[in-house]
């Protein structure tokens, strides 16, 4: 299923995936035409109302990857290796990474480039997929200093390059990036030989992502703060509200990334 996916993705054909934390939704989403379902530690968000995903375990992980996987058991999963699981000891990470791929992931996101590149060719030397998470990585807000868009001045495009070159030869099945300029995004998808996805990257990506609850336009920010305190980012764009189902709005979501239609310019940086 990951093989026939990457075929596509490098035939040109435009890889629709969103996020996913649950059966129902996996079933859902599969039934949808969605290509392929991220269990993103943006869980720790958008199901445990927390600021940031940096609480995420790999117990919560694993069980939502678990259920995931129970909803739709034809679909093609990633699943997101949590802040603390991977950074450190190669032997540790790779026990974690297996660990998500018995529960029913078929590859893993790590998040950062540079000293990271030498952990995803570990654990793809040991037969685990990986994507590689770069530009803006939430792991690392605090570091980041905010949601601030990644890779605006020629050095840091040069590394945001240099990441996505790097991980590609490590081995690595993909690259997503995350809050980049577009035609950064742009150049590198025509420069790596992997598919990319990108998140408020624009529409030269292979294919794009979206934080499910965005894309349904029920996202409100963390449990402790105020709804009228929040304000979406601008990658996001609520489907629901044109299509007046759930289902619906998942359906126009793949269409719209499959005509190349979303993301718009207002959409990206
Ligand atoms: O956890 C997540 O949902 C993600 C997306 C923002 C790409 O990593």
């Amino acid at each position: 299923m990951l093989n026939a996916l990457l075929s596509r993705a490098k035939a040109g054909e435009k890889i629709a995936m969103l996020t996913c934390y649950d059966a129902t939704f996996a079933k859902l989403m599969h039934l949808a035409g969605v290509d392929m379902l991220l269990v993103g530690d943006s869980l720790g968000m958008v199901m445990q109302g927390a600021g940031n995903t940096l609480g995420v375990t790999m117990q919560d992980m694993l069980y939502h990857t678990r259920i995931v996987a129970e909803g739709a058991p034809q679909a093609v999963i990633m699943s997101d290796m949590p802040a603390g699981s991977y950074e450190g000891d190669q032997a540790d990470a790779l026990a974690n990474a297996q660990a998500l791929i018995s529960a029913g992931a078929h590859m893993v996101k790590i998040e950062g480039g540079g000293h990271m590149v030498e952990t995803a060719r570990y654990l793809v030397e040991h037969g685990i997929p990986v994507c590689a998470h770069l530009g803006f990585t939430p792991q690392s807000v605090e570091k980041l200093g905010g949601y601030k868009i990644q890779g605006k001045t020629e050095e840091a495009a040069r590394i945001i390059m240099q990441d996505a070159q790097a991980m590609a030869a490590a081995g690595a099945s993909m690259v997503l990036f995350e809050m980049v300029p577009a035609a950064l995004a742009t150049h590198i998808t025509q420069n790596i030989p992997v598919p990319t996805i990108g998140i408020g990257a624009g529409a030269g990506c292979s294919g794009q992502v979206l934080v499910l609850q965005d894309l349904l336009g029920i996202y409100t920010g963390p449990a402790d703060k105020a709804p009228q305190d929040y304000k979406a980012p601008r990658f996001a764009q609520n489907f629901l509200v044109q299509s007046g189902s759930i289902q619906q709005a998942i359906v126009d979501y793949v269409q719209a990334v499959k005509r190349g239609q979303f993301p718009a310019a207002q959409h990206s940086y």
